[in-house]
């Protein structure tokens, strides 16, 4: 399996971590030779529920036995995307109601970009330096980290980029602005935190200019950071909110998520302004209403600040130079990126699963299922920190 791993399977980077899955459940994942690994990285924010949650398994193989896709995206009334829509507005604050699904984040991305120059009008598009949006064109437009996306160019005109949580910056966004897109906590380039006024201050600013606001939530979103969606505690309301990753429960899914005045401009001058076969696809959908329901109706949000203080309290090492995030939205930086690769392959070895964030070499990322126990929070922590022995022993 693993040469035609490498033989058939296109890679992303010569040296993946090639783990060969058996099979996962709960907090754990299992490889061939039925070694277990504590996963702290929950697939990169995806599996919030953990693996094979029972109420995710049961709603997937109850619409598995009604009816797969039948149509493009929304041309018929399917239950489980009616549903999943409804309860998303009810949990969104007004003016945020109507949602429009997608496969994956980059897309909800793209249709967000798409919705702002409809109703603006304007082309101009702020980002953030150090952001992640995606991979597609357009969401790759507004990345800001140029080393990765100049072998792609062109790409998207009239982009500009300001620092995250500079206050000056924000005088950049002007009346020539369609919207400004920023991930509500900065993943990739180290869960970086906004301080609490700045997205206040861009918003004003943008409602000053008639800009758009659209905040993304494909990391925080769906009970990460204590609230459903990170925004949340910040007291403000974008005038578009991107969800995906955690959102579909380990299956592919994304949204976007406007006022109705705005997300109406899609259908019409031009018509199907957005379009995808898949999106809203039924199963998927029902695993993305079956993980809004449980995240919602039980106290695995509420617990995650709990856990977040667990995981403070037990990481403290010399080789840990400080713990950034909010909730299980947690990374913790180490003095090189030398050791993090270390910490990272060692701690695999060991049975715990960490994983790199894309643009701070110094930080490691822990995003554990919202589901995590106390024990295993203790018992991963308790590898890190036998991995960082090990390491400062050898440095010594
Ligand atoms: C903040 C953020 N936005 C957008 C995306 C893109 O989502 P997807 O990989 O589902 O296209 C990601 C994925 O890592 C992300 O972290």
């Amino acid at each position: 399996m693993k040469q035609d791993f490498f033989k058939y399977q296109a890679q992303t980077t010569p040296h993946p971590l090639a783990i060969e899955v058996s099979h996962a459940i709960g907090s754990y994942i299992y490889d061939t030779n039925n070694k277990k690994y504590l996963d702290f990285v929950a697939g990169v924010s995806a599996c919030s529920l953990g693996h094979k949650h029972p109420r995710i398994i049961r709603a997937v193989k109850d619409q598995l036995d009604k009816y797969l896709h039948v149509m493009v995206y929304g041309e018929y009334i399917q239950q489980p995307a009616v549903e999943l829509t409804k309860l998303l507005a009810s949990h969104l604050p007004h003016p945020l109601e109507k949602t429009y699904l997608t496969n994956s984040g980059t897309e909800a991305i793209e249709g967000s970009l798409k919705l702002a120059r409809r109703v603006t009008g304007r082309s101009q598009i702020i980002a953030a330096k150090l952001a992640y949006h995606g991979n597609t064109m357009g969401s790759m437009s507004v990345m800001g980290y140029e080393e990765r996306k100049q072998a792609f160019r062109p790409l998207i005109p009239d982009t500009a980029f300001i620092t995250f949580n500079d206050e000056k910056d924000i005088k950049q966004i002007t009346r020539k602005t369609g919207a400004v897109i920023l991930e509500t906590i900065q993943g990739g380039a180290g869960f970086i935190e906004p301080k609490y006024e700045y997205l206040k201050k861009v918003k004003k600013q943008c409602e000053e200019v008639g800009a758009l606001l659209i905040l993304d939530e494909i990391q925080p979103g769906f009970g990460r950071t204590g609230k459903l969606f990170g925004f949340q505690n910040y007291d403000i309301i974008p005038d578009i909110v991107v969800m995906g990753k955690g959102m579909g429960g380990g299956l592919p899914v994304g949204a976007f998520t406007a006022s109705t005045t705005m997300m109406d401009q899609l259908q019409d001058n031009p018509k199907l302004g957005h379009i995808t076969t898949f999106g809203g696809n039924p199963v998927i959908a029902a695993a993305a209403l079956a993980t809004l329901q449980e995240i919602t109706e039980s106290d695995v949000m509420a617990a995650t600040l709990e856990k977040e203080k667990l995981f403070r309290s037990l990481l403290i090492h010399p080789l840990i130079k400080e713990v950034r995030g909010l909730g299980l939205m947690l990374a913790f930086i180490t003095p090189s990126a030398e050791i993090t690769n270390q910490v990272i392959l060692k701690c695999q070895d060991h049975g715990l699963i960490l994983f790199w964030l894309l643009f701070e070499p110094l930080a490691i990322r822990i995003t554990p299922p919202l589901t995590i126990s106390e024990s295993e929070i203790r018992e991963g922590c308790q590898i890190i920190l036998t991995v960082l022995d090990q390491i400062q022993d050898i440095k010594i």
